[in-house]
């Protein structure tokens, strides 16, 4: 059965039962509350709110689609047998028109009586299985769903009852979201997989989490392709299956079987996202685009591949798909054009991060996690490349590295990314994910930092012009009327590695505008802040505190988190402001 005849199935089947087909959105949604479409459901989420009307729009109140989505949440896991950044999703969707015994027996029924597959089991809602202090522990138990599942003959041990896991949305800040229900099927190597999410959108969830319920009960649910293939074309993973085969087999053939799998994933993804109009960039959408991309292109450049194998990748995800997505073979020459663009910048880091991991003694868990974050080197390769140096470094504590980076500071700001993993997002501080949230907030305190010492060196004169801080630097704008000399600028630099040594405090308090001005506080004039502002300062107490500034956070709890701080540059951007780019070594 290929993927065509699956697609065909799936949309054919629910049209039959009274459904209208809907394409799939682009991955860059209308919703600018979310960076990347992750669900099928994302397109309608005005109809579950009854803020449009279904029927005007599709004449139905229930629709189909076949769904491009995007999670960087499932990122490190790319490459086993089972998850992608970019994926189809399969759905059916009522806004009112049906709820949930219709909706089950309809997946029943089309996994059942369509595609002959057996359910392993299926899990439901139970509220008993919540934190105490989640916002979803006042939801009752889906009783309603456990009945329908025994009805259809399932006996009591193949519905288990799950926790927040059985619990979806909302995507964004706030949305439509309730209790789901999931089918699980056994794949060949005999263990069951998730292939269906069902959701009940009963709830209104707000920028608070709190749940109010809504007018009209809705249905959205999900189904993985490229798994459901997996299972039908009765493979061991989803990179055996007709959507993958034929580019692993593009690849070198001694290359590792991850790699691969990982190189197809990150090239595909690359081509949808270039299609909807995402470009490379250090920035939301952008930046997801750039890390993928150059997660490939460093495999390419180590294992020096032969000159057109990231090229026939490429054209090789547009044959398997042109036919469903048309945009792939108008954007063709754009998507080539793009990677090879970012290609050409990417080696140019790519020499410097592995000239420094030739440099190092010693390369230990917090050393390649340095070098992965800042560089873009992945695990294997430093492992690989370390040699003799890198020989105590395993993968374990590679990752417990990565887990220390997701503790985000309790002050951070963060949003849920499609309720699939972090982004911060402000409009100083851009990331998108633990790991990188955690620079970001390094290298803000630092920036803090920076601006002080600057005014100690250079005299008051010196205010903030604007800042900008990825996770690779950050960009300080300030003002000044000349080139600062080499010895200003060590001295500037040595100032804050001091205050970082000194492993100082770093707080915050609310006061009245006025008041904050009036201790000295630093505020950005390009800024409008409200009547009350929040003050970070560097120190343990606010009177005697060293740095004094305006800002939202979120910030280290201690100078000693930033590790070194380099300047790398500084230079004029206009009349009378001067640039700084530092960053922060572990
Ligand atoms: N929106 C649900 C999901 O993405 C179906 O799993």
């Amino acid at each position: 059965m290929t993927h065509f005849l699956i697609r065909e199935k799936f949309l054919n089947f629910f049209k039959k039962n009274n459904h209208v087909i809907v394409p799939s959105s682009s991955l860059i949604p209308s919703d600018k509350s979310v960076l990347l479409t992750t669900a099928g459901m994302q397109q309608f989420k005005p109809y579950y709110i009854g803020e449009l009307d279904p029927i005007s729009d599709f004449n139905s109140k229930n629709t189909t689609s076949i769904q491009k989505c995007f999670r960087t949440s499932d990122i490190d896991e790319v490459g086993d047998e089972s998850h992608l950044t970019f994926f189809e999703m399969l759905g059916n969707f009522s806004f009112g028109g049906y709820f949930k015994k219709e909706a089950i027996l309809l997946a029943y029924e089309f996994l059942n009586k369509e595609l002959n597959l057996e359910i392993d089991y299926v899990t439901i809602f139970d509220p008993s299985k919540v934190a105490s202090d989640d916002w979803r522990k006042n939801v009752p138990e889906d009783k309603e769903s456990f009945e329908i599942w025994r009805n259809l003959g399932f006996e009591e041990s193949r519905i288990k009852k799950e926790g927040i896991d059985n619990f979806w949305g909302p995507t964004g800040n706030e949305g439509p979201c309730g209790p789901t229900t999931e089918i699980y099927i056994k794949n060949k190597n005999n263990q069951s997989i998730e292939i269906w999410n069902i959701v009940f959108n009963e709830y209104f969830c707000d920028k608070n989490k709190i749940l109010t319920p809504l007018k009209t009960n809705g249905v959205d649910t999900g189904m993985g392709l490229e798994r459901l293939l997996m299972i039908c074309q009765n493979k061991f993973n989803i990179f055996e299956t007709d959507l993958f085969d034929s580019l692993l087999k593009i690849l070198p053939t001694n290359l590792d079987q991850k790699i691969k799998r990982i190189i197809s994933d990150h090239i595909k993804a690359s081509v949808f996202l270039i299609a909807d109009g995402v470009l490379p960039s250090n920035k939301e959408a952008g930046y997801i685009l750039r890390r993928i991309l150059r997660r490939a292109i460093v495999y390419e450049y180590i294992y020096k591949f032969e000159k057109n194998i990231l090229n026939n990748l490429i054209y090789e995800v547009i044959k398997i798909y042109k036919e469903i997505y048309s945009e792939l073979i108008t954007k063709e020459q754009a998507i080539l054009e793009e990677i090879l663009k970012e290609k050409e910048k990417f080696y140019k880091t790519l020499d410097r991060g592995l000239k420094e991991l030739k440099k190092r003694p010693e390369i230990n868990s917090k050393i390649a996690f340095y070098l992965y974050e800042t560089f873009g080197l992945p695990y294997e390769i430093i492992k690989e490349l370390g040699g003799q140096k890198a020989l105590n470094l395993n993968y374990d504590d590679f990752k417990k590295e990565f887990e220390n980076h997701q503790e985000i500071s309790r002050r951070g700001q963060e949003k849920k990314f499609g309720g699939h993993g972090l982004i911060l997002d402000t409009k100083e501080l851009k990331a998108s994910s633990e790991e990188e949230i955690k620079k970001v907030i390094r290298l803000h305190t630092a920036t803090h930092l920076l601006q002080q010492a600057l005014r100690e060196v250079l005299g008051n004169e010196v205010r903030q012009a604007g800042s900008d801080i990825n996770p690779e630097r950050t960009r300080f704008d300030f003002t000044f009327n000349r080139k600062l000399t080499q010895e200003e600028i060590k001295k500037v630099e040595n100032i804050v590695n001091q205050k970082i040594n000194e492993d100082l405090p770093v707080n915050f308090v609310e006061m009245k505008k006025e008041d904050a001005e009036k201790i000295g506080a630093l505020s950005f004039f390009k800024e409008k802040y409200p009547p009350i502002v929040k003050v970070y300062f560097v120190g343990s107490k606010i009177e005697n505190a060293w740095s004094k500034e305006f800002c939202g956070g979120p910030h280290v709890l201690k100078t000693g988190e930033i590790g070194k701080f380099v300047i790398q540059k500084e230079e004029g951007i206009g009349s009378g402001i001067r640039r700084i780019r530092a960053i922060v070594l572990p």
